[in-house]
């Protein structure tokens, strides 16, 4: 069992995808998300308050699972760690992120987890030639959504997959009933307009709502 399917044992299986401007709204947000059932929050290192954010979140909110996403280059990678991220999301894989990810793990540094993206076959040989099994799928909806993945299940059907981009309250559904499908990734629940508003009813309530 991987430390991510562990986590997902304790969790709904979606990752919400974060993107923070204003730092005041981490611990908030990340309360709201956790009271509705959803614990593995990715902060994307769009915004100069990502990694703060980050360590905030760790500091005040024990029961999230905290984690970078937009995570492009070793120098983020390392900044994510020092930040206190629990996990890692980077939206492709290059041969710098497969060598830092092996590094910081043959040196003990970091015991988290490391999701590469991925969006071809040929990626997904690669990732899996670098030891990775579980995969984000990413533009899942661009690339073909639901039936990219069940056509993955066949030549690769010892990845796991999570896909992100494009998901919706209308169709998670559909990808989580996918057998290859470990969980989703969706900015929905966080969209920017209730993150402007502090609306972190609404976001607990659409947290709520997520079936598993
Ligand atoms: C990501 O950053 O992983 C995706 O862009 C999130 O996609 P969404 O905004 O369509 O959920």
């Amino acid at each position: 069992m991987t430390k991510l399917n562990t986590w997902l044992e304790k969790t709904k299986p979606l990752i919400a995808v974060i993107v923070i401007d204003d730092l005041s709204h981490a611990v908030p947000m990340a309360k709201a998300l956790v009271a509705g059932g959803i614990h593995l929050l990715e902060i994307t290192l769009r915004t100069e308050v990502g990694l703060a954010a980050i360590k905030q979140i760790r500091d005040q909110v024990p029961e999230a699972i905290v984690g970078a996403g937009t995570v492009c280059n070793v120098k983020d990678y390392q900044s994510a760690i020092d930040a206190g991220a629990q996990f890692i999301v980077s939206p492709g894989l290059t041969t710098d992120l497969i060598e830092k990810a092996k590094q910081v793990e043959s040196a003990g540094q970091w015991d988290g987890v490391f999701l590469p993206g991925v969006a071809t076959a040929s990626e997904i040989m690669v990732a899996k030639q670098a030891g990775f099994a579980q995969l984000k799928c990413f533009p899942a909806s661009a690339i073909g959504g639901c039936s990219i993945l069940k056509a993955w299940a066949g030549p690769f059907d010892s990845v796991g997959f999570c896909p992100t981009g494009g998901i919706s309250l209308d169709n998670y559904q559909s990808y989580l009933s996918l057998p290859n499908v470990i969980c989703i990734g969706g900015s929905w629940l966080t969209e920017a307009s209730l993150m402007t508003t502090e609306n972190w009813p609404e976001i607990e309530l659409r947290a709520k709502t997520i079936q598993a």
